[in-house]
């Protein structure tokens, strides 16, 4: 048998089964215990009690043959020693009298031992009148009836106990689901924090609860602070550097429109392009579009406007498959570099063909890239992602590629709690898929 799926899934509910289950075991050993032992010993012994003076009685009636005189006298002091009422039906049989089912621990405990005392034939009725048990005892031809009061031959302690120890039990567990909760919610706020980081927000995360909750929440908060110390030192240089780079590609450009050569102006002209594009893409990497605000996008029409304006491509078709009432909410810059990026990786590395659609469902919309190029082998697809890292350097050494694309557009995708996952297209190339939440 499989626990796991019977077992709680969160801690709260894990921490509750541990005290739980012990506690009603507890609770079930002692009532069985306890309710049964008591029971049968001290019910036993009052049923054997009651039967030894029914019997007491019905012998001192059988010594004076039940002259009627002596019936009299001996139910007289049947009521007032034994505190027990009895009745005589001559010329009667016990088959009018008794109850006929056995349902009761009382009734059970009755007709064990009583048994044991009463030599005749004999029935009683625990339900014919309330409070009260009745035993029929047939003899000389005649029924005779006895009644005592049901708390004769009952301890009700034993309820009273149980009773406590289950209001007891209650409120313990009240007291305990109280205090686990208490500890649980640091624990939530630690997951809120990481959770709010990983999409580039601060969560003011203040040390609370359990020694080990607030130390991990101070570890938390020290490790945040050294992580965005080294973001803002990385932006930083890489900011410096491409705003130191881009005055003197100002210069060249306008120098090369002084030059006198057409052909090598040109081909000077591309390059410096190119490098501008390279900066652009550091820039945009190193601002990381924090400042953005976000709004809801028409993932179809973004589509449209890359295809038809930002992307240089001749020769190649994009099959647009995106349906066209696809919204989200965004960032709609960083999520045109996003796509863009992965579009323009999709036709450089391609033969002919790329694709793109989306699928969408109740919390997630996936937007997946294809193309019929190389693809990329299975173990550099977590590569791809890293800084600067491109497949086959000398191939594209040539080109203004920086290996920034992917690892750009990752970043704005976690940064919106999206996941980018690469796998190998049914088309020949390279499948890229884009998870956003839909709610981000
Ligand atoms: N669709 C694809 N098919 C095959 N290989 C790909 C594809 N997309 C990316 N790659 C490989 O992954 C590497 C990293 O891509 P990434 O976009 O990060 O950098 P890049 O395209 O080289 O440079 P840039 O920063 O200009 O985009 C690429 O160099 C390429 O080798
Ligand atoms: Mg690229």
């Amino acid at each position: 048998m499989n626990t796991r799926k019977f077992f709680p899934k969160t801690f709260f509910g894990r921490s509750l089964v541990i005290i739980l289950i012990p506690v009603l075991l507890l609770q079930l050993v002692l009532i069985y215990f306890f309710y049964e032992r008591h029971w049968d010993d001290v019910g036993r012994r009052l049923a054997l009690a009651l039967g030894g003076q029914i019997s007491y009685i019905i012998k001192t009636l059988e010594e004076k043959d039940f002259s009627p005189n002596d019936i009299k006298i001996q139910f007289k002091k049947a009521e007032s020693n034994f505190l027990i009422s009895s009745s005589w039906y001559p010329e009667e049989g016990l088959e009018r009298f008794g109850q006929k089912e056995v349902t009761s621990l009382l009734d059970k405990t009755l007709e064990k031992s009583l048994a044991e005392r009463i030599n005749y034939p004999y029935t009683f009725d625990t339900k014919l009148i309330k409070n009260q048990v009745i035993i029929y005892v047939s003899v000389n031809d005649g029924v005779l009836k006895f009644s005592v009061a049901r708390k004769n031959l009952y301890s009700s302690t034993i309820e009273v106990f149980i009773l406590w120890m289950l209001f007891t039990a209650i409120f313990l567990l009240t007291l305990a689901l109280y205090f686990m909760k208490q500890q649980i919610k640091p624990l939530r706020n630690i997951i809120l924090a990481a959770e709010e980081f990983g999409k580039g927000n601060n969560y003011d995360l203040k040390p609370r609860g359990a020694f080990e909750l607030r130390q991990l929440s101070r570890v938390f908060i020290k490790m945040r602070a050294r992580i965005n110390n080294q973001i803002n030192n990385r932006t930083l240089m890489l900011a410096g550097i491409s705003h130191d780079l881009r005055t003197p590609l100002t210069r060249m450009n306008l120098q090369i429109a002084l030059l006198g050569d057409k052909n090598a102006s040109k081909n000077l002209g591309d390059d410096v392009s190119e490098m501008k594009e390279m900066i652009d893409n550091y820039l945009a990497f190193a601002s990381g579009e924090k400042e953005e605000k976000i709004k809801n996008i028409n993932i179809y029409k973004l589509v449209k406007t890359l295809c038809e304006k930002d992307i240089i491509y001749d020769s190649k078709t994009i099959k647009n498959k995106v349906t066209k009432d696809v919204h989200i909410n965004a960032k709609p810059l960083a999520m045109k570099r996003a796509l863009l990026n992965i579009l323009s990786n999709a036709i450089s590395y391609s033969k002919n063909i790329v694709e793109i659609m989306t699928i969408k469902n109740d919390n997630f919309l996936n937007i997946v890239i294809e193309d019929d190029g190389k693809g990329i082998p299975k173990n550099k697809r977590e590569k791809v992602f890293k800084a600067f890292y491109r497949i086959d350097e000398s191939r594209q050494s040539a080109s203004a590629n920086t290996g920034l694309g992917l690892t750009i557009a990752k970043d704005i995708i976690q940064s919106h709690g999206g996941r980018i996952v690469l796998n190998a297209s049914n088309l020949g190339g390279l499948k890229v898929e884009i998870m956003l939440p839909i709610k981000a």
